[in-house]
């Protein structure tokens, strides 16, 4: 069974605490689960299923804690081969156009990196939840196996 790495990008904490949150239940689940945030190239690769909870800041850009390892992660670009991941996106519908900005990046970069989506990204919007953590666990305990198998 593979072990999950996630990695929250959270300006305020709401990411951080759906991070905290979802690391239980997978732990629960008898599934080896580590939160970055603070991540180097390194713990990507080191990675065997790769999870990024991520809110949004400024106009749909990441949060600056994952702004060296979203850039690092470009330049170095480390292809995933094939390896699974999952995209939950905190945003706030009324940014318009820049709705989940942050999340979308990810999206788009794992998907360029040869990653395995296991589902489409996740959008949770702040205007309609106020605990975000009840639509992302709930999602990822639905991708358990689809991750770690
Ligand atoms: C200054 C600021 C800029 C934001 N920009 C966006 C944005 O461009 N797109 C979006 O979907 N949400 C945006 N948001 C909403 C946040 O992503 C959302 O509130 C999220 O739940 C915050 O999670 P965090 O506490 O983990 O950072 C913004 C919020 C703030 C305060």
């Amino acid at each position: 069974m593979r072990s999950v790495s996630i990695f929250v990008g959270s300006v305020y904490g709401n990411a951080q605490h759906v991070a905290e949150e979802a690391q239980t239940m997978f732990e629960t689940k008898g599934v080896e689960c580590e939160v970055f945030t603070d991540p180097e190239t390194s713990d990507f690769i080191e990675a065997e299923a790769v999870v990024v909870i991520s809110s949004t800041t400024g106009q749909g850009d990441v949060p600056q804690n994952l702004e060296m390892f979203h850039s690092d992660l470009r330049d170095e670009f480390p292809l995933m081969n094939g390896k699974p991941f999952a995209v939950a996106a905190l945003g706030d519908s009324s940014y318009g156009d820049s709705f989940c900005g942050g999340g979308r990046q990810f999206s788009e970069l794992l998907l360029e990196l040869q990653g395995k989506p296991v589902a489409e990204m996740l959008e949770v919007d702040a205007i309609e939840t106020l605990s975000p953590e009840e639509e992302v666990v709930p999602w990822l305990e639905g991708l358990v196996e689809a991750l770690t198998e």
